[in-house]
């Protein structure tokens, strides 16, 4: 079985990505401790490939990474790239975000998500985007997920990704549905 690195420390990622990839034939591995990428690219495909690339060349594996982030309509798309890191924890990016909305009647906002694989050399061969739509309430609702979920309600459901169970957010969102797309590639490289 060969090993496919997850270029991540978000535990809530994780622990998605588990659940999605469970019919791929892969050794799931978290990135090692000792490797930093620097998210430094201006865009959510840069930031993605820049993370598989420098995880697959120094660990010499498969690698497979994803960005992702909140766009707020209100906010000109803001956090954007800036998702992880408009404040110091998933509480305080909630209540800035929620500050930041305060009277404003346009709540529209979407999830985005951006995977790449690379090779154990680092070239990109695969690529995905997927975008989930929906509005910033105004009092978070839900128990489960991370991040931005108990804000986010999603458009068609009316559930925000905090109330939904995992089955249901890996239906719809930016992440389940970004991979849903490359999965019959990845079934075939795992084989
Ligand atoms: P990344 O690890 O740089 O891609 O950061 C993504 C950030 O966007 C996370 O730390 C969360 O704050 C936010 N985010 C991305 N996907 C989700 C999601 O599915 N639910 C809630 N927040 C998310």
């Amino acid at each position: 079985m060969k090993n496919l690195y997850l270029a991540s420390k978000n535990q809530g990622k994780i622990e998605e990505y588990k659940k999605l990839l469970l019919n791929v034939n892969c050794q799931l591995l978290l990135q090692p401790e000792s490797i930093e990428v620097k998210e430094d690219g201006i865009t959510f495909r840069e930031n993605a490939i820049k993370k598989a690339s420098e995880v697959s060349k120094k660990t010499g594996n498969y690698a497979i990474s994803d960005d992702s982030g909140i766009c707020i309509d209100a906010l000109g798309g803001n956090p954007g790239i800036y998702s992880s890191r408009y404040a110091e924890n998933d509480q305080k990016r909630i209540e800035r975000v929620l500050n930041e909305l305060d009277g404003e009647e346009n709540r529209g906002a979407y999830f985005i998500a951006n995977i790449c694989v690379c090779s154990p050399l680092g070239d990109v061969i695969l690529e995905s985007e997927a975008k989930c739509f929906g509005n910033i309430i105004l009092n978070p609702r839900g128990e489960s997920g991370f991040g931005y979920d108990p804000i986010f309600e999603e458009l068609s459901s009316k559930l925000t990704f905090a109330e939904m169970d995992n089955d249901l957010k890996d239906l719809c969102s930016h992440r389940g549905r970004a991979l849903k797309k490359i999965t019959p590639e990845l079934l075939k490289l795992f084989a």
